[in-house]
């Protein structure tokens, strides 16, 4: 490492503070956060991060995909590639402060920390917050793959359940041009790494006492929009053995979902996590119950294995259908950087493990095109997506110091 980067040391408690006020934006009855894509809490959060990143000196710009990309300069190479640091501050309802702000805030912290000892990298710096990664709209990671030009035909313009805006009408209501949203798309050449802090949102670094997980692979996510198609009536006239219930039609394939992906690997899981009724009132018999399977394995073969099932299941039963939403298969991190990763770490005195992470995140995006990284911390008691999530101050701080240093290491190493 070049001298003047030795023992630059992060700042915590600014960081601490920083996700305190975030995660009061969006804030819900029971201390948790709901910040869904595109929606006014969200934008209020991205607006907070342009402010803070102007603040700090930091070229800031949103881009056709709404993604906020706040540059740090290198004044040694210009028209160099560019190290992107970066997450998301969209949530899922109810959610924690920490799933995708730490990573945003982590990576603010450390562009602000080379700026104040008057440091720049051997290349640009960008700090990126990326738009409905969680897959409020749709099939989610929008942002990233927006960058890389990986949305499918048409995708802004599908929404995965009734009652949800697509993401171009929701880009509309913010005057935006959906049609804009390809210029979003950047030569991955032009990119050294990816970077990403992240909760775990599991157990197993609490559990082995580890502080710094060095990602090896981020799980596959199959996605499938199912219909069942009954016949609406009234619930009160309407004798039992004359109807066509929607619901009870659909019931036994909850049971057969979580049988089916444990006959199939005890390393998958299955969920189904959203569910709607039509009409929806409780004196009407369900004409349809429109729910969404999602599949997740480091294997595609599992998921397939169930998809199948699942197509054998609605085959056979008339007036049932299932459309794709998704269909992202698993990534494996390039050794390199999770070799950086640990030493960084190592180069703190931090116990590292390498391991896969069973969420999604941005990285997986840009893993088969750039070189992409993660760095997880642990969280408390494995919770994640609900107001319980929580990572210690002593554990951001280790974590923010680690993407610090891989951020160092990276730059200057091709
Ligand atoms: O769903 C996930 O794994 C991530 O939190 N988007
Ligand atoms: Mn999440
Ligand atoms: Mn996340």
């Amino acid at each position: 490492m070049q001298p003047e980067f030795a023992g630059l040391k992060v700042n915590g408690p600014r960081l601490w503070q920083d996700l305190m006020e975030m995660g009061a934006i969006g804030i819900t009855q029971d201390q948790g956060v709901t910040r869904l894509a595109l929606s006014e809490t969200h934008m209020a959060a991205k607006n907070w991060l342009i402010s803070r990143a102007r603040e700090a000196g930091l070229e800031v710009e949103i881009d056709p995909a709404l993604n906020v990309i706040c540059r740090l300069r290198s004044v040694r190479s210009s028209g160099g590639k560019t190290l992107i640091a970066g997450s998301h501050l969209d949530t899922v309802p109810n959610s924690g402060r920490f799933d995708g702000a730490l990573g945003v805030l982590a990576a603010l912290e450390c562009a602000r920390v080379l700026l104040e000892h008057g440091l720049t990298l051997p290349c640009d710096l960008e700090v990126i917050d990326f738009t409905d990664e969680e897959g409020y709209h749709n099939a989610g990671t929008i942002g990233s793959r927006a960058m890389l030009g990986l949305l499918k035909q048409g995708e802004i313009h599908e929404a995965k359940m009734k009652g949800i805006p697509t993401f171009a009408q929701d880009m509309e209501r913010l005057g935006y041009d959906p049609n804009k949203i390809v210029a979003a798309k950047r030569d991955p050449s032009h990119m050294k790494a990816y970077l990403e802090l992240h909760i775990e949102q599991g157990d197993q670094l609490e559990s082995s006492e580890t502080a710094i997980g060095a990602v090896t692979g981020i799980v596959g996510i199959y996605r499938y929009d199912i219909r069942v198609v009954g016949e609406a009536n009234h619930a009160g006239t309407m004798l039992m053995q004359r109807r066509k219930d929607a619901l009870v039609m659909a019931a036994p394939l909850f049971q057969l979902l979580p049988q089916w992906v444990r006959a199939r690997s005890s390393k998958m899981v299955g969920t189904i996590g959203q569910l709607t009724l039509e009409p929806g009132a409780m004196n009407i018999i369900p004409g349809e119950c429109r729910f969404i399977v999602e599949l997740r394995s480091m294997e595609s073969q599992d998921m397939i294995a169930i998809r199948e099932l699942l197509k054998e299941w609605v085959a056979s039963h008339p007036g049932s259908s299932i459309r794709t939403i998704l269909e992202k298969d698993s990534v494996q991190v390039a050794a390199p950087l999770v070799d950086a990763v640990v030493r960084a770490a190592e180069t703190e005195g931090l116990q590292v493990v390498r391991m896969a992470s069973g969420a999604g995140h941005d990285a997986q995006s840009f893993a088969k095109y750039v070189p992409a990284g993660m760095i997880f911390v642990p969280s408390k008691s494995g919770k994640s997506h609900c107001p319980e999530e929580w990572t210690s101050p002593e554990n951001v701080t280790k974590g923010c110091q680690v993407l610090l240093n891989t951020i160092i290491h990276l730059a200057q190493n091709d």
